[in-house]
């Protein structure tokens, strides 16, 4: 038997980050990882499709990646060959509370702390024709080397939005098909509206309030909203209709608990219901992105420290890298409304900015929400180019609690977008 003072169950961005963070504060780390360091990130999600939203075609997106990907898992290897980490290539199960073993070598260690971040996979949906030829998810679309004529995308949310702009953009003819009113639901339902209408002019075929019910001979078929059966035909359909938490039966020999949908259940500081095992990133269901796993893993390293942190992690930035691209952080307008909060929504857009122009792109917008009086900042959404940029100042004034009228008063350089946060009315 081997001891550590840390095991950490797979190499995604929790993953690997936290074993680094542990590392450099003298802690002896072991890292299990199945499949490649990186996990879905650098393997088969953000990396890959954000090599694709900056290429300009299909051919040279399957070029790129065959340097990029390999690139940034070296990274992460050398990340790993740190002198206090040992990175051990197999998948890993738990033996009990305190230990986990390789399951192939059957190597065992133990650890006082453990931490499980193995991510999440495709959640499927039960209709007929659902493992049939050409039924992909997001992994599936990535490893096809030819580019389909006709694609269709059911689900509208992140996945299905950002391959939806993509492959339109290198020449797919795309559909999309959503059960709900509008797409991206956790967006601002103005910003959600103005991007599906920009992808409608590009060419995407949106069906709104349509619910698959079959997949047979290459057509996919739905019922729309009036009750009638419409059909798509497609040569390859893409399912993005969310993921779910990744859960191994092991999981109960550790005692803690779990359940197949929601994923591992977790306390304010990711800590299981048993002692001394965490759960980061997507496997706890709370929030699936790359950057929240990295900084609930920093916080349960924090913690193991005896360590208190100023992390924000109720300030949560989130992008999704359509073009044009949108982002945000904070709640939006309807919920904030919903929830009878006080509060101003102050507005601009790209148009009238001169950096926007010189680029040629007036197409978007910002919404700034604050406390009554340019108070306190509570959100941002905006789309259009380099929304993620935008977001990512205003987030760095909500983390430091600064109010509106602090960021008008900020001086912001002559020409960039982020004029656009100062323009707003
Ligand atoms: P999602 O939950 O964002 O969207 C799924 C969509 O599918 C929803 O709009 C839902 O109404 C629709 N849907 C579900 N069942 C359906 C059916 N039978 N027929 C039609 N529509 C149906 O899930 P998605 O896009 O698969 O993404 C999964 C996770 O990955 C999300 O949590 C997302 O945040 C994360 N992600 C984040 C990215 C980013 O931050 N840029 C990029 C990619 C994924």
């Amino acid at each position: 038997m081997n001891c550590s003072n840390l095991i950490v169950i797979g190499a995604g961005p929790g993953g690997y980050r936290t074993a680094e963070y542990a590392a450099k504060a003298g802690l002896k780390v072991v890292v299990f990882e199945g499949a490649e360091v990186g996990g879905t990130c650098l393997n088969v999600g953000c990396i890959p499709t954000k090599t694709y939203v900056h290429s300009g075609s299909f051919a040279e997106a399957r070029e790129r990646l065959l340097t990029v990907v390999p690139g940034l898992r070296a990274g992460v290897e050398g990340i790993l060959s740190h002198p206090n980490i040992t990175l051990v290539k197999e998948k890993a199960e738990f033996v009990d509370a305190k230990t986990v073993r390789a399951v192939s070598s059957g190597e065992t260690w133990s650890a006082d702390n453990i931490i499980v971040a193995t991510g999440s996979e495709s959640k499927m949906i039960p209709v007929p024709g659902i493992d049939g030829p050409n039924v992909l998810d997001s992994t599936g679309l990535l490893n096809l080397d030819t580019l389909p004529a006709k694609l269709c995308i059911i689900g509208a949310g992140v996945i299905g939005m950002e391959f939806a702009s993509v492959f339109s953009r290198f020449g797919t003819q795309v559909t999309v098909i959503e059960f709900l009113k509008e797409c991206l639901p956790a967006l601002d339902s103005d910003i959600a509206k103005r991007l599906r209408k920009q992808m409608e002019k590009e060419g995407i075929t949106f069906n709104m309030q349509c619910g698959v019910k079959e997949i047979a001979d290459g057509k996919v078929f739905f019922e729309n909203k009036k009750g009638q059966t419409e059909s798509v035909e497609a040569d390859v359909i893409l399912v993005a209709t969310g993921r779910k938490p990744r859960v191994q039966a092991d999981f109960a020999k550790a005692g803690f608990v779990y359940d197949e949908r929601k994923g591992i259940q977790t306390d304010e500081n990711f800590e299981t219901t048993v002692k001394g095992i965490y759960a980061i990133g997507d496997v706890n269901g709370r929030q699936m992105l790359a950057h929240a796993a990295e900084m609930q893993g920093i916080r349960v390293v924090n913690r193991i420290l005896g360590k208190e942190d100023g992390i924000r992690l109720d300030v949560m930035p989130a992008a999704i890298f359509t073009e044009p691209e949108a982002a945000c952080v904070g709640p939006s307008e309807d919920q904030l409304k919903a929830d009878v909060v006080q509060f101003e929504c102050h507005k601009s857009f790209y148009r009238a900015n001169g950096k926007a122009m010189s680029m040629g792109k007036t197409e978007g917008m910002v919404k700034l929400c604050c406390e009554p009086g340019e108070g306190k900042l509570l959100s941002a959404h905006v789309y259009g180019a380099h929304a993620a940029d935008l977001v990512q100042e205003v987030t760095a004034y909500i983390t430091l609690g600064a109010t509106l009228r602090q960021l008008r008063e900020t001086v912001h350089i002559h020409p960039t977008l982020s004029e656009v946060l100062i323009e707003v009315n």
